[in-house]
């Protein structure tokens, strides 16, 4: 078991990880008070809710369970409201805690909720996908979606715990880890070459689900969100970089319709348009943009997204929130780990790195 620490002054807390963490010794102090909401979905709630339920139960505490349902399509406010009826029909204090045990999708609501409830509770992240583990649950962005748009409402709420259960990723889909694992090389890429060397030494292992490389690929992930977030929590300048490939990426997702494309196949396809870029502004050889190409085809991921109207990409990556001014402004690397924030780069060849990259008809 491994233990990192997001430094946010008198919010700081825990992220720990491992395989079959011990709830007792690790998750029960964080509970503070009595009552415990478990939100999760109907497919989570199968596979782990029963574990978290009986044991906390058996330790002393009321615990309840909110089951949504599973998908993209259900974080709005609607079903943000079943937690809140939950939470409420159950006669829940504000000295209680919520728990998210799911993905991305479960820990942003039951985040927002744990924010807004009472004016804000007890709330701590068990995250069970790979991209849960190494994004969503860390950093305190919670959320909902709007149907004019994706996370338009949600504020910042940092968990007390994260609890990250390697074990748990035995279920998960493959498509799913292969995901995660865009985001993993993300990091590695704007930041990190020496992770990079590691990735590359033990993709196959990591691939195949072996917990402990796993659990290290999470650590070494978690640290570097975490060091970023406790420099720019609310994202005035270096969280930024965590946007590496995400302005081709979401052009990608907007286009093929949310749900086609998981988010970190978009990515894994909008990171190499990116590297595309910088190479041709010469920021990166010719070898660093087949090397991150290689990374993301061994971790099963696309790189080159359905032919897309250049047109169209270019509508839906302006609409992207990283336009400033109206200029658009992209992550691009300034050498393979070095990720920067920039306007300075050639328009025509962020087109041709567009074209480059997409699937011929
Ligand atoms: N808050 C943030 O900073 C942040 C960062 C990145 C992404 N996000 C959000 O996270 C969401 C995506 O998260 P996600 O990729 O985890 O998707 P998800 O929550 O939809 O989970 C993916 C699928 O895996 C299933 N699942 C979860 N755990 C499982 C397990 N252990 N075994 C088997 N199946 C399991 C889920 O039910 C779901 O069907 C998006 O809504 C995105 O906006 C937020
Ligand atoms: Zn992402």
């Amino acid at each position: 078991m491994q233990t990192l620490h997001v430094e946010l002054g008198d919010r700081r807390y825990p992220i720990f990880i491992g395989s079959h963490l011990n709830i007792n010794e690790l998750l029960l102090p964080y509970i503070t008070g009595h009552q415990v909401m478990i939100v999760t979905n109907d497919t989570v709630e199968k596979l782990y809710a029963n574990t978290y339920q009986q044991a906390l139960q058996a330790l002393g505490k009321t615990v309840k369970l909110c089951v949504l349902r599973d998908g993209e399509k259900y974080k709005n406010l609607e079903n943000l409201n079943l937690i809140f009826d939950a939470l409420l029909q159950a006669g829940f204090n504000r000295d209680c805690t919520v728990l998210a045990l799911g993905g991305g999708v479960i820990g942003d609501m039951a985040g927002f909720a744990a924010a807004s409830f009472q004016r804000g509770v007890n709330f701590i992240q068990v995250p069970t996908t790979l991209l849960s583990q190494v994004d969503s649950s860390v950093g305190g962005k919670t959320g909902i979606n709007h149907p004019l748009g994706k996370n338009m409402i949600g504020a910042f709420k940092q968990p007390s715990v994260v609890f990250a259960d390697m074990a748990q990723l035995k279920s998960l889909p493959p498509r799913e880890l292969s995901a995660g694992l865009a985001e993993i090389i993300k990091y590695a890429l704007l930041g990190d070459i020496e992770f990079l060397a590691w990735l590359e030494m033990h993709m196959d292992g990591l691939i195949q689900g072996d917990e402990a490389l796993l659990a290290e690929a999470v650590y070494r992930s978690c640290a570097h969100k975490a060091r970023i977030v406790a420099n720019d929590e609310k994202e005035h300048g270096e969280r930024a970089l965590l946007n590496l490939g995400h302005t081709f990426g979401h052009a990608i997702e907007s286009y093929l319709g949310y749900g086609v494309w998981l988010h970190g196949e978009a990515i894994a396809t909008g990171m190499v348009m990116a590297a595309d870029l910088s190479c041709q502004m010469g920021w990166i050889s010719e070898a660093d943009l087949i090397r991150t190409k290689v990374i993301f085809q061994r971790a099963q991921l696309p790189i080159a997204c359905p032919p897309i109207p250049l047109e169209q990409f270019l509508e839906y990556m302006v609409h992207d929130k990283k336009v400033l001014n109206g200029q658009l402004r992209l992550i691009l690397m300034k050498g393979v780990g070095q990720a920067v924030i920039t306007k300075e780069f050639n328009l025509e060849a962020m087109k041709q790195a567009i074209v480059n990259n997409q699937l011929k008809e």
